[in-house]
């Protein structure tokens, strides 16, 4: 039964204010923190400011004590209190954060054991190697990732991104081309999405990895235009569809996150028609919202969705995101925030979710998670390394 609740406040990796919560039971407290974004979509789930979550907690926190220790009754509960679609009165940040917890409690600080599963699929961790956009960096698109495919384990994966990771950076170096990191531990270059998609795809056939990116073009979409500060140009949406549709060609990406702003389900369900056999992956466009990935579902916009706990709200219904797009053949990516918390509970919603995939930075901020996947591969009782899924 759920004795108390507490809310403070921590800090993310961006050094902004998050949520932590704290659920006490008889059998001890569990915990849970938040992480927040920088390029959020515009229907993503409120995130309230720490003053206003002080002031409707004390009702919530009267709700819930007494009640059994139920993500999911929980999570009912916080939807009936709030009454909102998107947590406007309560916070999507204070709903996930009891949510989470109250999960723990019921597994004992355990999430993995939620899911009583035979065997436990590990995600192949997608990385975020040269950045730009929003998160800092030169180039206008947001993110150039790499996906390594042929690893045994989690600890060989890590290990092959952290080893071209440090690769790409000398070699920036060298060419005197490196400005620095970003918030999500990506290198910034003086180089445009062009130069880097050169650079990178040699170094993705070298090593035997995917090569992907995150265009985030709601972050450039001017309501009529792609404002592209890197090039110095402005593009039609015809045009920018014609360049996303030669880099994808010329450089056999195998992921493309967000390549049309996030209304426009039309191109995306374009862009999918095109090309059959890649992963092309809504973010802002879906939000981990089971209204909008039906909408996209209805006119395949995509072959994938990313999948953040914190743009929905709970637990269950994050869940029912993530099992709306598996019937559908959509491929979900659970994915982390640029700014983290060292809470991994991402790892182990990976696991019982699924994912074939998880997206998470090298080393720092995501660091806990890969650590936390670690563990996992040794008190999992049965585990394989997923492969790159069918869609
Ligand atoms: P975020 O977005 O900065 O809002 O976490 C990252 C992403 O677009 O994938
Ligand atoms: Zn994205």
């Amino acid at each position: 039964m759920i004795t108390n609740l507490k809310i403070f406040s921590c800090l993310t990796s961006k050094g902004t204010k998050t949520l932590h919560v704290k659920v006490y039971t008889e059998k001890g407290e569990f915990s849970a923190s938040i992480p927040s974004g920088t390029s959020k979509g515009k229907n993503e789930c409120v995130e309230l400011s720490l003053e206003k979550i002080k002031k409707i907690f004390p009702e919530v926190k009267k709700r819930l004590t007494g009640e059994k220790e139920d993500y999911q009754k929980t999570d009912s509960i916080l939807k009936e209190i709030d009454g909102t679609d998107r947590f406007e009165k309560i916070g999507g940040n204070l709903s996930l954060g009891i949510s989470i917890a109250v999960a723990r409690a019921q597994t004992e600080g355990n999430l993995w054991k939620l899911k009583a599963l035979k065997k436990h699929r590990f995600p192949l961790p997608l990385s975020n190697i040269i950045g730009g956009g929003a998160h800092g960096g030169k180039t206008t698109w947001q993110e150039f990732l790499l996906l390594p495919v042929k690893v045994r384990n989690p600890y060989d994966a890590a290990r092959n991104l952290i080893d071209v990771w440090k690769i790409v950076g000398e070699e920036l170096g060298r060419k005197d081309l490196l400005l620095g990191r970003n918030i999500e531990n990506a290198w910034m270059c003086k180089i445009d999405e062009f130069k880097v998609l050169d650079f990178l795809s040699d170094v993705a056939k070298e090593w035997d990895m995917k090569l992907g990116v995150d265009i985030a073009a709601s972050g450039f979409w001017t309501g009529k235009a792609y404002r592209y500060k890197s090039l110095n140009k402005t593009l039609k949406p015809e045009e920018h569809f014609n360049m996303i549709s030669d880099i994808i060609e010329k450089y056999n990406l195998y992921y493309i996150e967000d390549p049309f702003h996030e209304e426009d389900f039309e191109s995306f369900s374009e862009l999918t028609r095109k090309f059959k056999n890649r992963l092309i992956v809504g973010d802002d466009i879906f939000c981990t919202n089971l209204e909008r990935l039906k909408r996209g579902i209805e006119i395949k916009s995509g072959t994938g969705a990313i999948i953040k706990p914190n743009q929905n709200g709970t637990l269950s219904d994050t869940e029912n995101v993530v099992n709306l797009a598996k019937e559908n053949r959509i491929v979900p990516v659970a994915s982390h925030r640029s700014g983290e918390t060292e809470d991994p509970w991402l790892s182990d919603l990976s696991l019982i979710w699924e994912t074939p995939i998880i997206k998470i930075g090298v080393l720092n901020p995501d660091l806990p998670k890969q650590n936390r996947l670690f563990v996992l591969w040794e008190e999992t009782p049965e585990q394989e390394m997923n492969k790159l899924p069918a869609f």
